[in-house]
């Protein structure tokens, strides 16, 4: 059996990836930059703050055309506007099934585990009164390199005493997923195949998420390797 669940945020718990898509559409427009649209939008899912801005620039052709400091401010004004847009987030805004599979991780003893990419996670998790059900949150300022890469699944795994190829990863992005399979844990996709991929476990809606389905999927993949 597993032993730990390292949960994504945005976008897996919460609406919140909507919002950093409208903040970012925001800044883009001011930038005069056209093209930040549901599509590319796919590419910044789960992406740090300063590679989703990079990326952005680059789109534009403008990733030159800022100093080190300038940058700072922009992805500033961004966090802002996204903060402002988060005032309102409450219990009921958390996704459906999701405080019922983490009353289920927790009465059987599962560690749950937060593997967000977001600086903003610790007071997303306050404001839906989730907070006491998460065993760790790992801090994305304290790893080297952000999703794709491993490094926050490798963190939250080890904030909750668990290996990582003993854990599941939960994700809505692309970034995300590739960085579960790196981590060598086993991924669980809410989105769509054309998104994330036909080779995963994928649920089109969190109240598919039930302590009973991880537990097939990971029986399934154990006979499968
Ligand atoms: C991820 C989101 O969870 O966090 C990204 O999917 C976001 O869209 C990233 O850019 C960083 O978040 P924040 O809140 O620290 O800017
Ligand atoms: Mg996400």
């Amino acid at each position: 059996m597993f032993k730990a669940v390292l949960f994504d945020l945005d976008g897996v718990i919460t609406d919140t990836a909507e919002y950093h898509y409208q903040a970012w559409r925001t800044l883009a427009e001011e930038l005069g930059i056209e093209g930040v649209n549901r599509t590319f939008n796919e590419q910044l899912k789960g992406v740090s703050r300063e590679d989703s801005l990079r990326k952005i620039l680059s789109l534009g052709k403008r990733e030159n055309d800022f100093s080190v400091e300038e940058f700072a401010r922009l992805t500033k004004r961004k966090n802002d506007n996204y903060l402002q847009m988060i005032q309102k987030v409450s219990p009921a805004d958390v996704y459906p099934g999701i405080l019922e599979l983490l009353q289920e991780l927790k009465d059987s003893g599962i560690k749950i585990s937060l593997a967000s990419a977001s600086k903003n996670g610790p007071i997303l998790l306050e404001r839906m009164a989730l907070t006491p059900y998460f065993d760790f949150i790992a801090n994305p300022k304290e790893v080297a390199a952000s999703k794709p890469a491993p490094d926050i699944f490798q963190a939250a795994a080890a904030g909750v005493g668990v290996s990582t190829d003993e854990a599941i990863g939960i994700e809505d992005a692309q970034a995300g997923i590739s960085a579960i399979k790196a981590a060598g844990s086993l991924p669980v996709g809410v989105g769509c195949k054309e998104e994330l991929g036909s080779d995963i476990a994928l649920v089109p809606r969190t109240d598919f998420l039930t302590l009973a389905y991880l537990m097939e999927i990971w029986e399934k993949n154990k006979i499968l390797n």
